[in-house]
C-alpha cells in the first residue's frame, strides 16, 4: 500500500530515489528530498508491503494536473508488478487529475500501457 514520506524513512527514500537516472548526485537527492519535505505542491508516497520496497514522487500542477517527477522501484523486487500498482493507487488517489510525466517515467507508462487518464 501507499503510505505518505515522512522523515523517520528518509534514509530508505533516498536510497530508492537513487535509483532514478537524473538523482545520482548525492546533493541533488539532498535537494530532492528537501523539495518533498518542504515544498506543499511536492508529495511523496512509499510503497509498503512488508518492508518499503518502491517510491513515488509528484508534482502538483495548475489546471487539476500532476506531473510524476519520480518512481523506483528495489532493484530485488522488480518485474513483479510493484511499479504498475503504485502508479494505479496514485491514480485512484488523485483520481479527478490528469497526469503528465518524465520522459523517463512516460517510457515506462507506455511501455506498460497503463497511461489512462493523461493528457
Ligand atoms: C522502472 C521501474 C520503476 C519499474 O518497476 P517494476 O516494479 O519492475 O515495474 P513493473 O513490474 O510494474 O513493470 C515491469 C515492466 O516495465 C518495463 N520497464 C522497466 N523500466 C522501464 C523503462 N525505464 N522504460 C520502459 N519500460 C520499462 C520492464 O521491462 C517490464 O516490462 P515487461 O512486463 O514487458 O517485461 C524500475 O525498473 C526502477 O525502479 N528503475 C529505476 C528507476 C527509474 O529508472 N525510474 C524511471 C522510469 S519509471
Amino acid at each position: 500500500m501507499l503510505i505518505r514520506y515522512k522523515k523517520t524513512y528518509e534514509k530508505i527514500a533516498m536510497g530508492l530515489l537513487s535509483f532514478m537516472p537524473n538523482e545520482k548526485d548525492v546533493k541533488k537527492l539532498m535537494n530532492t528530498i528537501k523539495d518533498y519535505e518542504t515544498n506543499d505542491q511536492y508529495q511523496l508516497f512509499l510503497w509498503k508491503q512488508d518492508d518499503v520496497v518502491g517510491i513515488i514522487g509528484i508534482e502538483i500542477l495548475a489546471n487539476n494536473s500532476i506531473l510524476i517527477k519520480h518512481l523506483s522501484v528495489n532493484p530485488s523486487f522488480r518485474n513483479q508488478g510493484i511499479a504498475t500498482s503504485i502508479y494505479e493507487e496514485i491514480q485512484k488517489m488523485y483520481k479527478n487529475y490528469t497526469f503528465q510525466f518524465t520522459d523517463e517515467i512516460k517510457s515506462f507508462i507506455e511501455h506498460c500501457n497503463i497511461g489512462i487518464n493523461t493528457l
